[in-house]
């Protein structure tokens, strides 16, 4: 049996339809938490309710992260499934595979929606209640690109360096009142963000078998990446940081900028 670190708690998870959030949901529950699985297709949200160690506790709240106007809504919805929401996961996340020079100011925009906006309003919704019931704990799901620009990811390194700049205010701001702040850096994890990126940005077949097959090669999986976050989330720690050695980039950004710079500048493909 798996420890029992979450029982009692309730864990509000965006992005839970597919790769790290579905396997964090399911971990969660087997850890105790009761869990409310968001995203936009509610039928993979259904399977992934059926697919739980206690259907029961698993909450469905269909919803578009960047509906920012909706935020309170989808708030009021989320509390209204178990009473009370200890730790909101922003998980929800789309990616990028574009050059700068490729890339339409559209689509920037729709990063930043997706990635920053969203998680900033419903963050927002949320916090008075959870400080007004003691406290409570966001997890925010950043990336190595979070602290690391890298080719043909321009607008999503940016969108997670947002996501810092964010919650490390919020994580000094709330600390007199119990509002805890883990953000976590995934390296590289076999999840379909990738191929999703490369169908926006129009790419083919062959761009997504190749992408597919790299994501194998490197990417450690979401299940891995989902234990990691777990342990970190108990901890309530201040940054999870959980892949390959591709996390060496973030030491690297610190400590030897120059030769990370030289390095990046060497990568040629998405
Ligand atoms: N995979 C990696 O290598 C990697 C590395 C670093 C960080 N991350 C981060 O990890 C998080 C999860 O990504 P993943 O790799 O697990 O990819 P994924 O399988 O594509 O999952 C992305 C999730 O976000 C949801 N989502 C996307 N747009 C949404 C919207 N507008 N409203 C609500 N939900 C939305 C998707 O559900 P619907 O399509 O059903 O809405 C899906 O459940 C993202 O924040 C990503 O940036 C991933």
């Amino acid at each position: 049996m798996a420890k029992q670190r979450f029982s009692g708690k309730v864990v509000w998870i965006t992005g839970a339809s597919s790769g790290i959030g579905e396997a964090l949901a399911l971990q969660l529950v087997d850890e105790g938490a009761r869990v409310i699985v968001s995203a936009r297709r509610a039928e993979l949200l259904e399977k992934v309710k059926a697919r739980a160690s206690r259907p029961e506790d698993v909450a469905l709240l269909a919803m578009d992260v960047a509906q920012t106007d909706l935020a309170k809504t989808y708030v009021e919805q989320a509390l209204a499934a178990f009473g009370k929401v200890d730790v909101m996961v922003h998980n929800a996340g789309i990616g990028q595979r574009s050059l700068v020079s490729e890339t339409p100011l559209d689509e920037d925009r729709r990063i930043m929606e997706v990635n920053y906006f969203g998680v900033v309003a419903l963050t927002k919704a949320l916090l008075p209640e959870m400080k007004a019931r003691g406290g409570g704990h966001f997890v925010v799901v950043s990336s190595v690109t979070g602290y690391v620009g890298t080719p043909f990811r321009s607008g999503y390194a940016a969108s997670k360096h947002a996501l810092h700049g964010f919650f490390e205010s919020l994580r000094a701001e709330g600390h007199k009142e119990n509002v805890a702040v883990t953000i976590v850096c995934p390296g590289f994890v076999d999840t379909d963000i990738a191929i999703k990126a490369i169908e926006r940005a129009g790419g083919g077949e062959v761009e997504k078998t190749a992408t597919r097959a790299k994501a194998n090669a490197h990417g450690i999986s979401a299940e891995q990446c989902a234990r990691v976050m777990v342990d970190g989330i108990a901890k309530r720690s201040r940054e999870v940081y959980v892949g390959g050695k591709e996390i060496a980039g973030i030491y690297a950004r610190r400590y030897a900028p120059g030769l990370l710079a030289r390095m990046l500048r060497r990568i040629e493909t998405v």
